[in-house]
């Protein structure tokens, strides 16, 4: 595929369904209200009949079943709500991530919901009021790789030379690199600004001083999650959390160690929303 053909596959992307754009304008407001998500949820009958599966499921181990958006919201919390949305509308790009060289569809899923869970918190713990916008930024930002594993199903890492740079890498074999790919994915779909910024950044140190702090947050958690080892293409490409993100989050080490703590525990108890296959399908 030449590089025309590429980024007109790259924008025919189908693009992320009505309820999650619409999810993800309504947590942009920092006051957004908890009724307001219900009702917004409630539109929407496959999404309401994954939540309820969800929460019903032994994740969650619920003392009796909840049959409404509004229960679940009760049991489960707000912030695990829109984790579940944003999930459950993102999956089904992932898992056409077949013949993937980066990774496998179910591991390249679980950094991605990893590389949230860790953006979340890294927003959270600096004080950045778009806790959900960063756990958005993380469930998107592998975009690129998904559409690149698509559009090149051939092609094997272990073809081209020895890269110190992965970027530089993509660029050889496929004359884009997958933070622009995504990047040509999310601004066809129009998301917001900074969103979009922040994907197509994650991992350009200029933008770690960007008035917004998102591509720094999603540089951290990035980074965080490949050095656990997960859904990490190119292991002995050694990696650091950079001195200017960890100085632009006003964070240390330390956050970075319980930032890795948080993630762990969360994936242990996120199976289900592990589960590519079933939460794709639903
Ligand atoms: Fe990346």
């Amino acid at each position: 595929m030449d590089h025309t053909g590429l980024v007109e596959a790259l924008r025919a992307m189908p693009p992320l369904p009505l309820v999650a754009q619409r999810v993800l304008q309504l947590v942009r407001d920092p006051d957004y209200s908890v009724d307001d998500l219900v009702a917004l949820v409630r539109t929407d009958p496959a999404l309401t009949g994954r939540i309820l599966q969800l929460c019903n499921s032994a994740a969650y181990a619920l003392r009796s079943a909840v049959s409404s958006v509004g229960a679940a919201v009760a049991y489960i919390g707000i912030r695990n709500l829109v984790r579940i949305a944003l999930a459950c509308c993102t999956a089904p790009h992932y898992r056409k991530a077949q013949n993937s060289p980066y990774a496998s569809p179910g591991e390249l899923w679980r950094h991605t919901f990893a590389v949230a869970l860790a953006a979340q918190w890294c927003a959270q713990r600096c004080g950045h009021d778009q806790a959900d916008a960063a756990f958005t930024a993380g469930v998107l930002h592998n975009l690129g790789k998904v559409v690149l594993s698509q559009a090149y199903p051939e092609v094997g890492f272990a073809e081209g030379p020895p890269a110190t740079d992965h970027l530089q890498m993509e660029q050889r074999l496929f004359g884009i690199d997958h933070a622009a790919a995504a990047a040509v994915v999310v601004d066809s779909w129009g998301l917001p600004r900074d969103l979009r910024r922040a994907v197509r950044s994650h991992h350009d140190p200029a933008a770690v001083q960007d008035e917004s702090p998102l591509p720094a947050i999603l540089q951290a958690a990035d980074v965080l999650v490949l050095q656990q080892g997960i859904g990490n293409p190119f292991p002995s490409i050694p990696l650091r959390v950079e001195p200017a993100v960890l100085g632009r989050l006003h964070l240390e080490e330390a956050d970075l160690a319980a930032a890795a703590a948080h993630v762990h525990s969360e994936l242990q108890r996120s199976v289900e929303l592990l589960n590519l296959e079933g939460l794709a399908s639903r």
